[in-house]
């Protein structure tokens, strides 16, 4: 193992795919894109307009200084609301669009918790609907058809008429929670802005998807427009969530403190920005309507609770899909991937998904595998041997759809010909389809709207499915991504296939030869010979690259932007978002505003839902491939409710300990979203990792709900098999998670029947805590386990709050040694290298499960049952067990664990029963010697205690369990 140790840290030192592999897996060296003599289009087809984002012009105009707000009129109670006419109050100021002269405020409260509150404009022509008001198909609306009491809603509404302004307060306490007094509404046909005053130091949540800690900082702004970018922080990124918590936190008479948290969902999808600032919250779109919902709580837990009802309850996972996943950019054929399910095998690490990333496609083409390293025979044999092992595959596939070449007979592509037969895709605004550049080449995009576009994807999932054996899919490039400005291929296919505008990872120009952070430090003598072969290398690629000439090449490319079709400014908005492509350009990297759907609608109001639509047909598919199963997607672009069909993984970090450090907080955000399915590229994507840091994130991200390893191409390899420090740390670290898999499991039907979330920051768990509004180092799964992982390089130590005071137990997984809460302070914690600290919370009951080499080997093996008392000698715990895969569940039980007074009692509700015995049960914190213990009447002799540690052991319970031991109940005392 030392010996592949080594060999990775001299690869360091060699350039490029051809030297970038380990010692055991034999990984063909050549380039995947090597064999393509394609024109590479211009770098110049990917430049926008350079424009002023209006956060950062000082001349911007001030929409609150020159608007003159609106006056309500007609204010009319309804039932289970309130209606009025809204009017502006003055000449038009068409600061950014169009002013709309008469709005409508609807007024609705929902159940208790929630309140609606919706303006749009009057009348709005039939033509102009989707510009406002998304389809509710394609965007779930939170409060829908029943009328409920507003008298029992926990919500106050104030409405001040002139000028228009209104409040939303919390009945029980009087907080005013949002209010725009003092501020104005602006609305105009492509501009959208109002503003809610926020108490001093606010404590704000959510509002992604971006890269930043937990808490939001109070002076900062958030831009939200999907994205395919390499995660940089506080920019826009891949999915648009615009929900948020606030935590407020009241003193009471006795002097302790009580926590106050209520969200705000603005069912909007448009580009915006979102400016915190010292004392308020400003919120402007490029179009759409208002169409807010207040969550009243009033804990963290209700709120996102709440919404992720509102939005859409996440999907039951399959249970496999909590093992372990490996994939990477570069695996070039059959055989490699062969070689790392088996080397993983030897190396004792278990592995219960490979992926494939786009290697394995024939030119990079959906629905389609190499023929010569991707071979359906070579493919199939090696699927059939991974499905006999009980483990999984699931390739990637990107949004764009290749263009076959027109002057090539030989170019055929018959799912796009399918596509076209179905009249599934987007379309120039004259009717034209929308070419633009991805992958494989020139391709065009689905069209969500299209009614042919459904069948056509599930018959092409089908079809493809019958050759290749997937068990899940990847959604990559969804946002939707293109290389190039507009409808760049519209006048060029005849040069298809085309080479991306930039080069691949490992090509000439973009060659990896970063070495890992702190390698100087750690590797002084390498590092310098490491620098002195990348400085040799990019004078030798700067002398190539001029001698070639520029990247043009031979292609006489003929640019293409077709002008808006209506009256707004589509490609070019009058208002600016701080989008984070260059020139802040909206058709820089994406589809391009202009794009247009079946339904006459735009991707300028419809570009944040891309993903979310293609990944809810992606589902549907699926259900027919899959029939009765559930179907496991993880897709890169979300928005509210994208839960209800699939994961998200965090994109394209990088191998940096900042990136490992912030994948918590980007979790915890997820959760809020209402995706718990949710982990990052682990051991970084961008970049070279090493020992250390991979070491250190194999066992975070095992406590993550969605496990992968992934990487980018032509970066040193870093399967969990390529340092032995980083294969002991996977295997102690993965042991734990395949124990916990049956609470993991119970917590995603939680998170599916009732909207609970699966990894958790300490502030839910701790409401009334005002010390953890920031806290992201370290992080709850569930309610029972606190990770209080290392997250800085060299560190043999790393420190942890224990929240809940002087009653609250914590006990160490590992020694089950107890401590009690920190009051707030941090304590340091020893973990050396291959160690992750983990706590278990008094007052739970786990059921484990013994691991093995995959899920479906553990999911029969013996159980263990551990109790954490709390403080008053109490703890309770549940279990949710199923057939693990299936959409409707024949059988299904809900075991319910409590332990009180010395007795732990075991109750079920359900039909499925299961054989699988108990080994042992172990209780913690036990402060007295038992007398005896029984299991029902029956005497045990095989337990242990011991007065130091207080903790009792009870062993051989496979003879009292046999039969299985959640198929009865059972008691057991001490
Ligand atoms: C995108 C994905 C990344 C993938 C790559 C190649 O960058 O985010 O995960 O490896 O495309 O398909």
């Amino acid at each position: 193992m030392r010996a592949v140790a080594i060999a990775i840290a001299s690869t360091l030192l060699c350039a490029g795919p051809a030297t970038t592999q380990g010692a055991t897996t034999a990984t063909t060296a050549a380039s995947s894109t090597s064999w393509r003599s394609i024109p590479t289009l211009p770098s110049d087809v990917n430049k926008g307009r350079k424009l002023l984002a209006n956060l950062e012009d000082p001349n911007a105009k001030d929409a609150q200084r020159l608007c003159p707000g609106y006056t309500a009129i007609n204010i009319r109670n309804c039932p289970g609301g309130l209606s009025a006419r809204l009017v502006l109050s003055g000449a038009n100021c068409n600061v950014y669009g169009t002013d709309i002269d008469q709005l409508d405020l609807r007024v609705l409260f929902g159940p208790e918790s929630r309140l609606n509150v919706r303006i749009l404009p009057a009348e709005i022509p039939e033509e102009q609907e989707s510009w406002y008001d998304t389809n509710e198909d394609y965007l779930t609306r939170t409060v829908k058809g029943v009328h409920f009491n507003p008298t029992n809603s926990h919500f106050g509404f104030q409405l001040n008429s002139s000028p228009f302004e209104f409040s939303v307060v919390r009945k029980s306490t009087g907080d005013i929670l949002f209010s725009t007094k003092g501020n104005k509404l602006v609305f105009e046909n492509q501009f959208l802005e109002f503003r809610t005053e926020l108490p001093e130091k606010y404590n704000l949540y959510g509002l992604g998807e971006v890269m930043h800690s937990i808490r939001l900082g109070n002076n900062y702004n958030r831009t939200l427009y999907a994205t395919d970018v390499n995660d940089p922080l506080d920019e826009n990124l891949y999915g648009s969530h615009p929900f948020y918590y606030e935590h407020r936190y009241a003193t009471l008479e006795d002097g302790s403190k009580k926590g106050y948290a209520h969200g705000v969902y603005l069912r909007n999808l448009h580009g915006q920005d979102i400016l915190l600032r010292e004392k308020s919250l400003t919120w402007r779109t490029i179009g759409g309507m208002v169409d807010l919902t207040f969550y009243s709580g009033p804990t963290p837990t209700d709120v996102i609770a709440d919404h992720v009802k509102a939005v859409g309850l996440p999907a039951m996972q399959q249970y496999w899909t909590l093992g372990f996943h490996q994939c990477r950019w570069g695996y070039y054929n059959v055989s490699d991937l062969e070689g790392v399910v088996e080397t993983y095998r030897d190396f004792n690490i278990p592995l219960e998904t490979i992926w494939s990333d786009i290697d394995y496609m024939d030119q990079y083409r959906d629905w389609t595998n190499d023929p010569v390293t991707y071979s359906l025979n070579a493919f199939s044999a090696f699927l059939d041997k991974i499905h006999e092992n009980g483990q999984h595959f699931v390739p990637i596939f990107d949004a764009g759809i290749y263009i076959p070449n027109p002057n090539n007979a030989s170019d055929a592509y018959s799912y796009y010909d399918a596509g076209i037969a179905a009249d599934a895709y987007l379309k120039n605004p004259n009717g034209s389809l929308y070419i633009g550049a991805v992958w494989p080449g020139f391709t065009v995009f689905p069209d969500w709207s299209a009614p042919g576009t459904q069948d056509w994807w599930t018959d092409s999932f089908q079809k493809w499915h019958k050759e290749v054996e997937y068990d899940g899919i990847w959604l990559d490039m969804n946002e939707v991504s293109s290389f190039c400005v507009g409808s760049c291929g519209s006048k060029n296919i005849t040069q298809n296939p085309v080479h991306p505008p930039f080069s691949l990872p490992g090509e000439p120009g973009n060659l990896i030869l970063d070495y890992p952070e702190g390698f100087n430090n750690t590797n002084a003598t390498e590092a310098t010979s490491a620098t002195a072969a990348i400085e040799a290398r990019n004078s030798a690629n700067a002398a190539k690259a001029a001698a070639v000439g520029p990247m043009s090449m031979a292609m006489p490319f003929v640019s293409q932007v077709t002008p808006g079709v209506d009256i707004r400014a589509i490609n070019y908005p009058p208002y600016v978002i701080n989008h984070v492509q260059n020139g802040h350009d909206l058709a820089v990297h994406a589809a391009s505003p202009n794009a247009t759907h079946s339904d006459g609608s735009l991707e300028y109001d419809m570009h944040n839902l891309w993903g979310h639509l293609e990944t809810k047909a992606t589902y549907k598919s699926l259900l027919k491939v899959f029939r009765g199963k559930r179907p496991f997607i993880i897709s890169r672009s979300t928005a509210p409710g994208t839960g209800a069909w699939a994961g998200h993984w965090g994109g394209d970090n990088a191998s940096k300990w900042f990136y490992m450090a912030l994948s918590i907080p980007q979790a915890l955000s997820f959760s809020m979203f209402g995706i718990p399915m949710f982990g990052v590229d682990t051991c970084g994507f961008n970049g070279n990792t090493d020992m250390e840091l991979c070491a250190r994130w194999m066992q975070l991200s095992a406590f993550f709900p969605f496990y992968r390893n992934h990487n980018v191409l032509s970066a040193i390899p870093q399967e969990a098999y390529r340092w032995a420090a980083v294969a002991d740390a996977s295997r102690t670290a993965m042991a734990i998670r395949y124990m916990l898999l049956p609470y993991i499991y119970t917590l995603f039907h939680h998170a599916h029947t009732a909207g609970a979330t699966v990894m958790r920051a300490l502030s839910w768990e701790f409401p009334d805590d005002e010390s953890l509004v920031e806290i992201d180092r370290q992080f709850m799964l569930g309610p029972a386990i606190m990770v209080a992982p290392v997250l800085d390089q060299s560190a043999n130590y790393t420190n942890a709050t224990f929240p809940g005071g002087e009653n609250e137990k914590w006990y160490d997984w590992y020694t089950h040694e107890a401590r009690n809460g920190s009051e707030g302070k941090l304590v340091d914690l020893k973990a050396p290298l291959g160690h992750i600290p983990v706590f278990i919370r008094g007052g739970n009951v786990l059921a484990l499960q013994h691991p093995a080499y995959t899920t479906a080997e553990s999911r029969k093996n013996p159980w263990d049952v551990l109790v954490a008392l709390d403080s008053e000698g109490d703890a309770s715990g549940d279990l949710y067990l199923d057939d693990g895969e299936s959409l409707v569940q024949e059988k299904t039980a809900f075991i319910t664990l409590e332990a009180t007074n010395s007795l732990l009692n075991i109750s079920r509700k359900g039909q499925l029963t299961s054989t699988e015995a108990l080994s042992s049960v172990t209780i913690l914190g036990v402060s007295k010697k038992p007398n005896q213990i029984r299991f029902g009447k029956a005497k045990l002799d095989n337990w242990s205690w011991r007065e130091s540690s207080q903790v009792l052991k009870v062993r051989g319970l496979e003879g009292v369990t046999k039969g299985g031991v959640w198929s009865k109940e059972w008691e057991l005392s001490w």
